[in-house]
């Protein structure tokens, strides 16, 4: 079948929840993706983050080729022999004393929430069900209903209430004095993303994360940090909220976890929180499987071996000169945290986008006149030079 047919098919059988571009892919190595008409591409999305190690990295490949061998799902009726050393990487590797682990994004943000109110009812003795969690404007954090009531974008929240807006007060991204305003004794959590990655590569002013770290400190709240998009290397540092050298009491990850083979997320917070959740009282049948904590020590273990953090950071550093060098007079502002760059245009994003697509190189506009670039972070400088080459062009 040709692209057409596929596209077809697609659009006659599944929901219309989505606007991809039309290019059907068929195999992925590395940076590269190959559509069913043998065209090659270079992928500079990396699946929204997911696939920061690179298409089919054969590490994680062969990590889940062998646990499937072995046995991929117990639940967590019974232990497996997977988990306790997936869960011993994550607190080596961060720092925090435990994991929960879950599946998608959206799951780890809800965990996140249930987490942080439930601290807030057994330990800070807020009055019952009158917790709050203060989010910011512009926020992504997934799809789930509870997730898309704490969004003032319409596209993700209208008619799909009724919400709780009293439970999470939206203040201004950036802006600390709006936070300030929205704290009150049943606070029980601050929720973030330390940069805004569907907002467009939204950057914070220098200084924001750690005023929320003392507000948290000063009022007895819990700082949440949504990592799922900007964690894990693609901002040029483990984490994000490292820039400013604060530490969060829950950080949410999830999409690199995974390098892309399977749904697979966590939040992290040491003892006196996450215990807080006692057996039985949170789960999920396939969070923490043998296959999912195989693929995830992988994914984890090929971030530190091939150096991705300081390729992210180093050659975030060379992406961003060579674009912030083009001459053209649709770009209005570059802005980049490693290998994460938001390019906001004069003009429409999209049809920059499909332009791109038809000279060989992947990206996703986001909020109409911003293009994301997140390519895998074991891009190499030659393969940067070749995507400014397109994009340059597609500008022109
Ligand atoms: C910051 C952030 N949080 C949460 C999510 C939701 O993740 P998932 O799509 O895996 O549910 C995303 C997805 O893009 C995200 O960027």
């Amino acid at each position: 079948m040709n692209t057409q047919e596929y596209i077809q098919i697609e659009d006659q059988y599944g929901a219309h929840n989505y606007h991809p571009l039309d290019v059907v892919v068929e195999t992925a190595s590395g940076c590269w993706v190959t559509d069913v008409e043998g065209k090659k591409y270079l992928d500079f999305l990396a699946a929204y983050s997911a696939v920061n190690q690179g298409h089919c990295h054969p590490k994680i490949k062969t990590a889940a080729l062998k646990q499937i061998e072995k046995v991929t799902l117990t639940s967590r009726a019974f232990r497996n022999s997977v988990l306790p050393i997936y869960y011993k990487k994550l607190h080596d590797m961060t720092g925090y004393d435990m994991a929960l682990p879950m599946n998608s994004g959206g799951e780890a943000v809800e965990t996140a929430i249930k987490l942080a109110r439930r601290w807030g009812y057994t330990v800070k003795g807020v009055p019952h069900d009158k917790a709050e969690i203060i989010v910011a404007s512009g926020n992504f954090h997934g799809r789930t209903t509870t997730v898309v009531g704490l969004s003032d974008d319409p596209s993700s929240f209208e008619n799909y209430g009724p919400y709780c807006y009293d439970a999470f007060p939206i203040h201004e991204y950036g802006n600390i004095d709006s936070l300030k305003s929205k704290v009150t004794p049943n606070t029980v959590g601050i929720l973030i993303e330390p940069i805004q990655g569907e907002g467009g590569v939204l950057i914070p002013p220098d200084g924001y994360l750690k005023a929320i770290e003392e507000v948290c400190k000063q009022n007895n709240i819990l700082f949440i940090c949504d990592e799922i998009q900007s964690g894990l290397g693609r901002a040029g540092k483990l984490f994000a909220h490292y820039y400013e050298g604060v530490r969060p009491d829950i950080v949410c990850v999830g999409k690199a976890l995974s390098g892309g083979f399977y749904p697979i997320s966590a939040v992290l917070a040491d003892k006196p929180i996450m215990l807080t959740i006692k057996p039985g009282e949170h789960g999920s049948t396939f969070g923490g499987n043998p296959m999912a904590a195989a693929i995830a020590i992988a994914a984890l273990e090929v971030i530190e071996e091939e150096h991705l953090i300081e390729n992210s950071y180093e050659l975030g550093i060379y992406f961003r000169d060579k674009l912030n060098a083009l001459k053209s007079d649709k770009i209005i502002q570059i802005r980049s945290r490693g290998l994460w760059v938001g390019m906001v245009l004069t003009c429409k994003a999209r049809p920059i986008c499909e332009k791109l697509q038809h000279l060989g190189l992947l990206c996703k506009d986001t909020h109409e006149k911003i293009i994301r670039f997140a390519p895998p972070l074991i891009i190499t400088k030659k393969e940067i030079d070749l995507a400014v080459e397109m994009i340059e062009k597609a500008l022109q």
